[in-house]
Formats: C-alpha cells, sequence, structure tokens
C-alpha cells in the first residue's frame, strides 16, 4: 500500500474521546520500550509522528494518527512498566481493556514483541486476554536487527510451541525492524487487506 498522508488526529484519555468510528483502526499493543511508536513511523515513513524515547512509559493516551485521510493507526501505552507507580499502571490496564473491548472500528490488534526475549509473564497474559476476549491479533517481533538469528529463531520456535497449546492456528506474525526497515511491507500489506473488509456504519 502507497502511504499518501500520515498525520497525528488526536490523543485520548479514555475511548469515548477517541475520535468517531468511521474508518478502520489497528491498534499496536506491547510492553514499554518494545518498540511500538518506532514501528508506527516506521510505518508511514514519518519520523518524529509518534513520540519516541529510550526510556519507558514514553507514550501514555491512546493516540489516533489518520493514514491516506481513511484508517487509523492508534499508538497505545506500553503494559507492564514496573517503575511507574502500581495505581497508574494498573490504569493502562484498565485504559487498555476498555479501549480494546469498546472501540467498534478496530479491526486488528498488533501485539509489539521484542524478538531478543523469551515469552514474557505481562505478554502471555495479555495473549489469553485477547483469546478469552475474542480480539482478533497479530505478532509483530520487533528489533530483529539486534537479536542474532540463532537467538530469533529459538525465540520464534517457543513462541509458536507455546501458542500452539492454547490456539488451533497460529496468528499472522511479522518480524521487524526500524533500523533495517524489515516488515514494513508485509504489515502494510496485512493492513490493505483487512481495510477491505471493513464496513462503515
Ligand atoms: P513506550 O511508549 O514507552 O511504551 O515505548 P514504545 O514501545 O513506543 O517504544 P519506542 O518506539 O519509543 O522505542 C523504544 C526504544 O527502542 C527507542 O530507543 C527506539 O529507538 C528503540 N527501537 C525501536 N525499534 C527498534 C528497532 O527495530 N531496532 C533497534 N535497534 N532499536 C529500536
Ligand atoms: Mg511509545
Amino acid at each position: 500500500m502507497l502511504i499518501k498522508s500520515a498525520r497525528f488526529a488526536v490523543s485520548s484519555p479514555e475511548v469515548k474521546n477517541c475520535p468517531k468510528p468511521v474508518f478502520p483502526e489497528y491498534a499496536f499493543i506491547g510492553r514499554s520500550n518494545v518498540g511500538k511508536s518506532s514501528l508506527i513511523n516506521m510505518l508511514v515513513q514519518h519520523k518524529g509522528m509518534a513520540k519516541t524515547s529510550s526510556t519507558p512509559g514514553k507514550t501514555q493516551l491512546i493516540n489516533h494518527f489518520i493514514v491516506n485521510d481513511n484508517w487509523y493507526l492508534v499508538d497505545l501505552p506500553g503494559y507492564g512498566y514496573a517503575k511507574t507507580s502500581k495505581a497508574k499502571s494498573e490504569a493502562f490496564g484498565q485504559m487498555i481493556a476498555d479501549y480494546i473491548a469498546h472501540r467498534e472500528n478496530l479491526l486488528n490488534v498488533f501485539v509489539l514483541i521484542d524478538s531478543r526475549l523469551p515469552m514474557q509473564k505481562a505478554d502471555e497474559s495479555f495473549f489469553m486476554w485477547l483469546g478469552e476476549n475474542h480480539v482478533p491479533f497479530s505478532i509483530v517481533f520487533t528489533k530483529a536487527d539486534k537479536s542474532g538469528s540463532s537467538t530469533l529463531n529459538s525465540n520464534l520456535a517457543n513462541y509458536r510451541k507455546k501458542l500452539l497449546d492454547y490456539w488451533e492456528e497460529l496468528p499472522p506474525i511479522f518480524i521487524t525492524s526500524v533500523i533495517n526497515q524489515s516488515g514494513r511491507e508485509e504489515l502494510l500489506n496485512s493492513i490493505e487487506e483487512m481495510n477491505k473488509d471493513f464496513k462503515a456504519y
């Protein structure tokens, strides 16, 4: 898919403040610092659009970006970030849960996973929650440039094995790096396909 335009639309503290659900929407979720904001910027080739930081906890609201004037990318706060106060990190959890459960135009959740790490508890619980709530999702491995191919392959194999303990079929899996610009075409193609399924209401 060709990206003709991409710009920030709005930041919302709650799902009720989000833009009207008239366009298909895709959310990027994962542990703090996994690379959500960086990946969104890579998709649209616009470096400063979503705010990134080497310090976890940068993104704190539901951020909508409008692409090609007809679909939304959504950057969410990370989960599982221990350094925020407990009350605050639970609020993040609630914000994300409410958003996913109530956002009617959300077609797919892209769950980002650091390709250097084996499955973390926070990710496992999040996958379970998505499954229980019948939320369609894909898995995006990030920072592939930082993980050697043997680590990447063994982490991938472990993920597949663990997921197949709970699901009959694997979700779509993408491997990305913003340094190498890899995985971009694949992600955009997948979004383009899903856009076709969207019925405005
Ligand atoms: P929060 O908003 O804090 O939850 O973080 P985030 O998931 O949005 O992560 P962000 O995009 O801000 O990136 C975190 C750090 O990882 C930054 O220092 C990025 O430059 C770095 N980073 C992101 N993607 C990649 C990648 O593919 N390769 C490498 N080497 N670094 C990356
Ligand atoms: Mg971020």
